[in-house]
């Protein structure tokens, strides 16, 4: 998508789309009036008849000009209660105006009328690429592949200082999350373990990143028995993969991202029920978030030394399936009672944590898909957040605000960590049903040292089984602009 800013009056932009913003309970003033009035008052009319009201959200549509402006068709966007805008308003307005014409406009034009402030034409357009993505590679007759080609934004001189600058920010953002999604979209039999070692090289080299993956010898060669037992029921071969961003100049700290690649959670010989199967490709959304933010990373150059990890592979039944009373034994050398096969994130991510510590990293984000239990107690909208380092944590509540995520932090509370004590080893995978989201994060707790951890379970807004308001059916990108934000904003 192309984007190009303009001075041209309002009423002469050539395009199919010109989109407008109004508060709620706000008069035709500015942009809106002076389209209404050109158009002899029908804008107004049809609002009325309509009752829009301006809620966030809603919005009338003028199919047809009648050759009366420039444009083919106006779009009157609600933006909800006026001191409640934020970037995070102007990036859902981009997002539903997008996503409503990405089938039927080739070219969208915007007039915002918050002239100057920074980071809104960043948000506008991150939210206009994000809203018309689609992922129809496997319809055989999709015909509608042209889409939105060109953007426009109307506006005075005081955006086009910043103009370049800010569309390549969420040109780098919108793609990385793009990246994200289609990785998730993709059918389990294409998003393999390899393929997804395949996107994190190629992302690598793109971003001029150094990148080493593990194979099954090596997985193992190096002791990490948690990802060599969880994909020992699979016929589908494991990686190890670590990606590492290099500030040019000087640098203070060492993050490391660590993800939970499962291309596909069966549930292993604990196996699960038919209707909670389905989806679970995308148990490894939080590997995509980690080449998403790799690959964003790559391009806005922060100065933080990053290291990317992701422990991938599938959890399945087979004659040499790895089983419930088990004992395994992580890269850190801790042992891990097996007892259910279907918490197998926290024992992939065990390898991860504890490599993490090995390269000294000061400090470790992790994204999971990790438990049902985050989704029950958040609904699917909202990640859990849990960790050991307050400071850490506050950060990353901070950042998703910013970034228009929701995040929720959970308690550590010390009563249940009895749930994850074992008799026979120095922990076991699973307690009982209650408290699960945090109890995998106790569990996780055992692999990260000292170092300042934050735990991120994206079980719930990861993927959507059906189109939401801001985010397409499908794979959804989260964490992805949350953790970012918290890079570049330290
Ligand atoms: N990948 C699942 C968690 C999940 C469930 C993610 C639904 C997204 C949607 C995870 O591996 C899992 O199966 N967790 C179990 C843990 C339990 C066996 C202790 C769960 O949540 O039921
Ligand atoms: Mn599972
Ligand atoms: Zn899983």
């Amino acid at each position: 998508m192309e984007f190009s800013h303009s001075g041209e009056s309002l009423l002469k932009v050539k395009t199919d789309i010109l989109v407008l913003g109004i508060f709620r309970g706000e008069k035709f003033s500015g942009s809106v009036k002076s389209v209404n009035d050109a158009l002899g008052g029908v804008l107004k009319d049809l609002s009325g008849d309509e009752k829009f009201e301006g809620d966030l959200g809603k919005s009338v549509v003028l199919q047809s000009t009648f050759g009366k402006i420039g444009a083919k068709r106006v779009l009157l966007l609600g933006l909800g209660d006026k001191s409640g805008f934020s970037h995070d308003t102007v990036r859902k307005a981009g997002s539903l105006a997008a996503a409503k014409y990405k089938s039927a406009c080739g070219s969208i034009a915007f007039a915002p009328e918050f002239d100057g402030g920074k980071g809104y034409i960043e948000a506008l357009a991150e939210g206009v690429m994000l809203g018309a993505y689609e992922f129809i590679k496997y319809k055989t007759k999709n015909g509608a592949e042209s889409g939105i080609e060109r953007a426009v934004i109307v506006s005075k001189d005081a955006v086009r200082r910043r103009f370049e600058q800010e569309i390549a920010r969420a040109k780098a953002l919108a793609d990385s999350i793009s990246l994200v999604r289609d990785m998730v979209n993709e059918p389990p039999l294409y998003m393999t373990p390899s393929k997804i070692a395949d996107t994190a090289s190629a992302v690598a080299r793109e971003g001029g990143m150094k990148c080493e993956i593990f194979d099954l010898e090596e997985i193992k060669r190096r002791g990490m028995g948690g990802l060599a037992a969880v994909t020992s029921g699979s016929t589908e071969p494991p990686r190890f993969i670590h990606l590492t961003y290099e500030p040019r100049g000087k640098y203070k700290t060492t993050l490391a991202v660590v993800g939970k690649g499962i291309t596909f959670d069966s549930g292993g010989l604990c196996i699960k029920p038919a209707d909670s199967m389905r989806t679970m490709k995308m148990d490894m959304a939080g590997a995509a978030a980690v080449l998403g933010i790799m690959k964003a990373v790559a391009r806005l150059k922060p100065s933080v030394k990053i290291h990317g990890l992701i422990s991938s592979c599938e959890n399945m039944t087979g004659p040499a399936a790895y089983k419930p009373d088990d004992v395994i034994r992580a890269y850190n050398g801790k042992t891990i009672e097996v007892i259910n096969t279907d918490a197998e994130g926290r024992i992939v991510l065990s390898d991860a944590l504890s490599y993490a510590v090995h390269l000294k990293a000061d400090e470790i984000v992790d994204l999971a898909t990790l438990t049902g239990a985050c989704m029950v107690g958040l609904g699917t909208y909202t990640a859990g957040l849990m960790g050991n380092n307050q400071k850490l944590i506050d950060r990353i509540l901070k950042a998703a605000g910013s970034a228009g995520e929701k995040v929720w932090q959970l308690p550590m509370d010390d009563e249940l960590r009895p749930e994850v004590r074992s008799d026979v080893a120095d922990m076991k995978n699973a307690g009982s049903r209650w408290g699960g989201a945090i109890t995998a994060a106790m569990f996780l707790e055992n692999f990260v040292g000292d170092t300042p951890w934050a735990h991120i379970d994206i079980a719930g807004p990861a993927y959507n089984e059906k189109d939401s308001a801001w985010n397409p059916r499908g794979g959804t990108g989260f964490g992805v602009r949350t953790v970012v934000s918290y890079i570049m904003d330290r």
